[in-house]
């Protein structure tokens, strides 16, 4: 009799989020979960040195992997997901809402951070395709999307400015190699590169933190989080637990510099399948690609359907892209292996066989 093992068809997945975790972390956190003796994780105390252990190892982790200084900033672990930050980071950095901060507008996931600015500061929005940014002089900080995870843009530090540089780094963090030290806060979700939906990492400078307001609501308040090491609140501790889990396994495996360079060969073989292809393509101008998300197009519009049962056919899913940009996505996070990508190309090559 042939096994079930046997028979199972290996399965890929490119979501853009919540994306998969790597095989080691899953069956870490899967044992913690049903653990033969002992509690569960799920019902570790948020007040238990357990879990303060499990912090301490986030913020050392976190800190270590980006090269910077726990004498510099601090690592907060807050509920919600990076839309929760939109609010907090005017709420937090500015004191009324007549203060001023400057948006750069790459994509989709800026905008929305500039809209909810809007309702909680003077926000300034500053387009990307512009060649050169003017920042208002009373804008109070400078924020960015590192990588727009739809479009499939990057755009680095933009440093030269004097201001505070804020990063929404959801779907870079720990996959690329940037200049972290740039950046006067970044932040990023945990459901992308760094473990499940319901937390976000925020990474500030003290010296951002000591002048942080105190009118979002206590739970949002970076300094009263802070102050409780993260636990002003009941946090989400599986959450956090994931997380400790993943960063562990980005050091084990050799840290962003490890990632980085895995992480721009899939990418790099992915754009010049699309761009060596006769029916493919992707728009956005090369400097600017995104190493982490990449969309691709059909130039034949009516081969959309066909294609996605072709590549489910083959074991590949979550590759539509985002509905307000049509085609396909691959997101290729730390977790998503080489192999993946090009059993990705394997299978577009027979589609456009077929239908030559
Ligand atoms: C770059 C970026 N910022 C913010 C968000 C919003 O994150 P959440 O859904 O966790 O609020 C996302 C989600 O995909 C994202 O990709």
């Amino acid at each position: 009799m042939i096994s079930q093992a046997m028979t199972k068809k290996p399965a890929y997945y490119f979501t853009p989020g919540p994306a998969p975790l790597a095989p080691e972390v899953l069956h870490q956190a899967q044992a913690a979960i049903a653990p033969k003796q002992g509690p569960s994780i799920l019902s570790l105390s948020h007040r238990s040195s357990a879990f303060k252990d499990i912090l301490e190892a986030i913020s050392a982790q976190c800190l270590a992997l980006l090269g910077l200084s726990d004498q510099d900033y601090q690592v907060l672990l807050l509920s919600g997901g990076a839309s929760t930050q939109f609010a907090a980071i005017p709420l937090n950095l500015l004191h009324s809402t007549s203060d001023a901060a400057a948006y750069y507008l790459s994509g989709h996931w800026s905008k929305k951070a500039f809209e909810q600015a809007q309702s909680y500061s003077t926000a300034h929005a500053i387009d990307a395709t512009q060649d050169s940014i003017t920042i208002p002089d009373h804008a109070q900080y400078l924020h960015q999307c590192i990588n727009e995870t739809i479009e499939g843009i990057f755009t680095p530090a933009l440093a030269h400015h004097k201001l505070p540089l804020v990063g929404d780094a959801s779907s870079m963090l720990m996959g690329q190699s940037i200049a972290h030290q740039d950046f006067d806060m970044l932040y990023a979700c945990c459901q992308k590169n760094l473990g499940i939906a319901g937390t976000t990492l925020v990474i500030i400078k003290n010296s951002l933190l000591e002048i942080c307001s105190d009118r979002a609501p206590k739970t949002l308040q970076y300094q009263t989080q802070a102050q409780k090491q993260s636990c002003y609140n009941t946090p989400d501790t599986f959450s956090a637990y994931v997380c400790k889990l993943v960063l562990e396994w980005i050091s084990q495996s050799g840290g962003i510099a490890h990632f980085d360079s895995y992480n721009r060969t899939k990418a790099q073989r992915l754009y010049d399948f699309i761009d060596e292809s006769d029916f493919l393509f992707n728009s956005i101008p090369k400097s600017q690609r995104s190493i982490m998300n990449i969309p691709f197009h059909l130039k034949d519009t009516a081969l959309q359907t066909p294609l996605i049962k072709h590549l489910e056919h083959h074991g590949i899913y979550d590759i539509k892209g985002h509905r307000s940009m049509g085609g396909f996505r691959a997101s290729l996070y730390n977790a998503i292996s080489l192999e993946a990508v090009d059993h990705l190309i394997a299978t577009l090559e027979i589609f456009k066989d077929e239908h030559d």
